[in-house]
């Protein structure tokens, strides 16, 4: 009779593993939580984002592949101003196409004209980042746009009121449904709809990726030709270290976090830690993320702290070697060997990056910000 014995505890063995199989989910599923939303995929055909010259395959989240109708709600919640707690601002307010998707302040401006301590960064190419953020500390696109709705220094709303507001209105009721196959809202279909809508700003294509990848010989000054070799030198410049150019493609970041004593006082004191308050390793302290230098023409003021108001700032601080402090990146030393000439071909090199943005990224028609003086150029 053992044999059979044995066979009665595997089976009542298996039975619990498919008990416990079957009860899990509908305890973790519960409407409105992460883990009801994680197994949402969208209702519609997944598209095919086209990327432009110069820049490599798109990573596309397993669970969040794009498709028209996710993008379109997606556009429409990034330039909706519904998603902060007065109606004021919306992700747009601080990542504007007018300016390459960044913001003309040194620091961003939320509701209330209250100000956080970084300058917004780009959301051009942000698809491409392993990490978001200055400092890295969001995963994911879909976690990035968690922060600002909730942030009181920013739209200063609740992901639990966003999620009411959009459920009151009928027209988001109806595009959810579309997009998602679900009358559900939730933050987390919220996030990954403005996530894919980020997926398709995409730049590349400019006069040095027709001229790099496309190998058109005239599509670039022989001035910024000779400032490519200048980025590119170990030598002279060093920038594409850190700023890189790849074989197929163009990304001009790592992907890592170095210091270049933005933001430190004449004694070397920093005043934001960066990528150390993350990951609290000493390496760390006063290290931010490598921002991509595309569309750099059309985006000043620049750095974490928005600190330099042109480009020609930014360049003269590496050729001054950076400011002194005790985490200085080893890959920055003066430059001050560079001639005139020389750094005027590094500038014209810099302004072949700057292109046009892809169609339909732009606020939809009836979501025109309306003109604000803070909004006008200066
Ligand atoms: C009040 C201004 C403001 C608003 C509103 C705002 N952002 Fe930002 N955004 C910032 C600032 C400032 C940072 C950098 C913060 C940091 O690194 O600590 C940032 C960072 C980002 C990043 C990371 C980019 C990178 O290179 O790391 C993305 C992507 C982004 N925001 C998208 C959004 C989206 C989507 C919304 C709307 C849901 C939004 N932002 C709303 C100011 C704003
Ligand atoms: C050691 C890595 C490293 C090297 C080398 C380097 N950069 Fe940078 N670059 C960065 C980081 C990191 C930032 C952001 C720093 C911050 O805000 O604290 C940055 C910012 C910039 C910005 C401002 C971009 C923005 O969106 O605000 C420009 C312009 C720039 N670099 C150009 C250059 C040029 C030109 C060179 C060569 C002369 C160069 N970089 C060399 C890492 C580097």
């Amino acid at each position: 009779m053992k044999p059979l014995h044995r066979l009665g505890t595997v089976l009542l063995f298996l039975f619990a593993v498919v008990l416990l199989w079957q009860t899990q989910p509908s305890v973790q599923a519960a409407p409105g939580t992460d883990q009801a939303a994680q197994v949402i995929l969208p209702a519609g055909k997944p598209v095919q984002i086209k990327v432009p010259l110069g820049l490599p395959p798109l990573p596309i989240p397993p669970d969040n592949p794009p498709t028209a109708e996710t993008i379109a709600l997606g556009r429409r919640l990034y330039y909706d101003p519904l998603l902060s707690s007065d109606n004021s601002v919306s992700c747009a307010s601080c990542h504007d196409p007018q300016t390459g998707f960044t913001d003309r302040h040194s620091v961003s401006q939320g509701v209330g004209r209250k100000t956080g301590t970084r300058h917004s960064p780009t959301v051009i190419n942000s698809a491409y980042s392993t990490l978001q953020f200055w400092d890295g500390r969001a995963p994911s696109l879909e976690e990035q746009a968690k922060g600002p709705i909730a942030n009181p220094v920013e739209m200063a709303s609740t992901h639990a009121d966003v999620v009411k507001r959009l459920q009151a209105d009928p027209k988001y009721v109806a595009l959810f449904k579309e997009a998602w196959g679900t009358d559900q809202i939730t933050i987390d279909l919220v996030v990954k709809s403005i996530a894919s809508f980020e997926r398709t700003v995409l730049c590349g294509n400019s006069p040095f990726d027709r001229f790099y990848y496309g190998h058109d010989k005239k599509a670039i000054s022989a001035s910024a030709q000779r400032g490519l070799k200048l980025f590119t030198d170990p030598k002279k410049g060093n920038c594409a270290v850190c700023h890189t150019i790849g074989k197929d493609y163009a990304l001009f970041t790592d992907n890592k976090f170095h210091n270049l004593g933005i933001g430190a006082d004449l004694r070397g004191n920093l005043n934001d830690l960066g990528r150390f308050s993350v990951t609290k390793s000493d390496a760390d302290t006063g290290a931010f993320k490598t921002p991509t230098l595309r569309n750099i023409a059309v985006r000043a003021p620049f750095m974490h702290d928005g600190s330099f108001p042109t480009v020609k700032d930014a360049l003269a601080h590496y050729i001054g070697g950076g400011n002194a402090n005790a985490h200085l990146d080893k890959e920055i030393h003066a430059l001050d060997f560079l001639s005139f000439d020389e750094r005027d071909d590094l500038l014209a090199f810099l302004d072949s990056l700057t292109t046009k943005l892809p169609d339909n990224v732009g606020a939809p028609a009836d979501l025109q910000p309306v003109a604000k003086p803070s909004a006008q150029k200066q």
